[in-house]
């Protein structure tokens, strides 16, 4: 040490150099000690978050409650002959979890909405009054329809004001839904319980032996994971490192927590519809029984796909026909999904969860029915030569497409309508997306570089894109233009999308030019 201590003026006569030493070796221990602590600390931390963020609910259900079934809603004709659906968007309190009142939203009721049900060729029209007390909207998810009637964020309905869209259903058979998706607030009014299916019929799949009565063999699957705080509210709190945003501990099916299902049934049919705001599930029995995936998003596929698991992002639909015995219980379960993630951005996106879905009782005479058919429809295939032009749109961060944000301002493609394009769709981030695209199914190419699975391979609206993931797709922009009001394209993760990870486009007529940015219409 060179350091000249008795140098100091302000150094007492004495022995000061050790006095010093003592005092630093003191300092130095402490700081050691607090390091220390600060460190099991940080890893305490990192345990308890690394912990915490591992969640499931498989062992520790009863199975106590009945599964609710969202009611049918019942249309009236007008003297116009259209079947018209009146929905009334409202908050209240819901009992969640048992003995609780927790403050939710609801259609038609204080959380989820009525089941609409509609044919091929109806003209239908929806009366969505918003009882809410912030505007909102209400889309219409996988339905091919004007843009004006789309429900999009240019569509907002103000408190207190019914918005009524009108269209004519012209698509096959599908398992739909309609959600808010007001700019910058869909996962908050997706979470707080506004949500329904639309369910879309048509001849062909009518003809089809297949379970098709709603609620008794044909059921509905509307999976929410919601996160409750100690007053049994909904939690809106921020998790720690999720790349996704809010994922819940507790799942809720068709709004019942702790679910089971009685049948009569052999063959019971479910409608599987991953309604969260941004987790990912991978269903399929807890015994690994094999079922029959017969339709994904758009509709059934040409055949069924014999399976023991599917997995589903949010927005997505399946529909599977399972078989059960007389007098048993199984478990419908959702096993960890494969995201594509590392173990650590694995861990905080959902990738180790798993939970029980519901329970299926089957009762001690089941009334039998056919199996499912080998085949159930003819699809028509987009044909890759006929695309006319080919868009490239890369998913960047957890906010961007194209290394833009969203803006209600900027159109960023057109369309021309009565066209089949092909898109390709890369995610160029770490981060787990999925892609939805309005107005339209698509069919796909590729799937990361290899023909698409069967799961896959039918009428799809939303696909799942792992990191480094590229999916080409075919679509076919039919029937409606607009220059001005645009349809989007978006990761169907809520918080992604209401960061910006979204874009708009329209549809134009041929030769037409978009109108230019559509006006801010009333919102903020
Ligand atoms: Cu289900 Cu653009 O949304
Ligand atoms: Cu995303």
């Amino acid at each position: 040490m060179t350091t000249d201590f008795a140098a100091s003026p302000a150094m007492p006569p004495g022995r000061p150099v050790r006095r010093r030493r003592r005092l630093l070796l003191r300092l130095l221990l402490g700081a050691l000690a607090l390091g220390l602590v600060a460190v099991l600390g940080l890893a305490g931390l990192a345990t308890w978050l690394w912990s915490q963020a591992d969640m499931s609910n498989v062992g520790q259900l009863r199975f106590a409650n009945q599964l609710k079934i969202p009611p049918l809603l019942e249309p009236r004709l007008d003297g116009a002959g259209r079947k018209v659906f009146d929905l009334r968007l409202q908050a209240g309190t819901s009992e969640l979890l048992a003995g609780r009142r927790t403050e939710t939203w609801g259609a038609n009721g204080a959380y989820l909405g009525p089941t609409i049900r509609a044919a091929r060729g109806d003209r239908v029209v929806m009366n969505v009054r918003n009882e809410l007390p912030e505007a909102t909207t209400i889309h219409w998810h996988g339905m091919h329809l004007p843009a004006a009637a789309d429900g999009g964020p240019h569509q907002p309905i103000q408190p207190a004001t019914t918005w009524s869209p009108s269209w004519r259903i012209d698509q096959p058979a599908a398992t739909l839904w309609y959600h808010p998706h007001l700019h910058e607030r869909s996962e908050d009014h997706v979470y707080r319980g506004v949500a329904g299916l639309f369910l879309l019929e048509d001849p062909e799949a009518n003809s089809l032996a297949l379970p098709k009565d709603y609620g008794t063999d044909d059921i509905p699957v509307i999976l929410q994971d919601k996160r409750f705080d100690e007053q049994g509210q909904l939690d809106f709190g921020e998790p720690a490192f999720s790349p996704i945003g809010r994922l819940g501990d507790q799942l809720l099916v068709n709004g019942t927590h702790d679910p089971h299902l009685t049948t009569r049934h052999q063959r019971v049919r479910f409608r599987l519809l991953n309604a969260s705001t941004a987790r990912s599930y991978h269903l399929g029995f807890a015994d690994s029984r094999p079922f029959d995936l017969i339709a994904t998003d758009g509709g059934l596929l040409e055949a069924p796909h014999r399976t023991t698991r599917v997995p589903l992002s949010p927005g997505e639909r399946a529909e599977i026909v399972a078989v059960f015995q007389p007098g048993e219980r199984v478990v419908l379960r959702s096993f960890q999904p494969n995201l594509g993630l590392g173990s650590l951005e694995g861990r905080f996106a959902g990738a180790d969860d798993t939970f029980d879905v519901l329970q299926v009782r089957a009762g001690s005479e089941l009334s039998g029915a056919p199996p499912v058919p080998d085949r159930l429809v003819v699809r028509q295939r987009l044909d890759q030569a006929e695309a006319v032009r080919t868009r490239r749109l890369e998913l960047n961060g957890s906010s961007r497409i194209n290394d833009q944000r969203m803006d209600l301002g900027r159109i960023d493609q057109a369309v021309t309508v009565d066209t089949t394009e092909l898109w390709e769709v890369a995610n160029r981030s770490g981060n787990p997306h999925n892609f939805h695209v309005h107005d339209v199914q698509f069919q796909l190419i590729d799937y990361a570089g290899r023909p698409p699975p069967p799961h896959l391979a039918g009428w799809k609206d939303t696909v799942f894109l792992p990191p480094s993931a590229t999916v080409r797709l075919l679509a076919r922009f039919a029937g409606y233009s607009d220059p001005e009001l645009p349809y989007m394209f978006h990761c169907h993760l809520l918080r992604h999308e209401d960061n910006g990870m979204m874009g708009q486009f329209v549809v134009v007529g041929p030769g037409q030019a978009p109108a230019g940015p559509p006006a801010r219409h009333g919102h903020q």
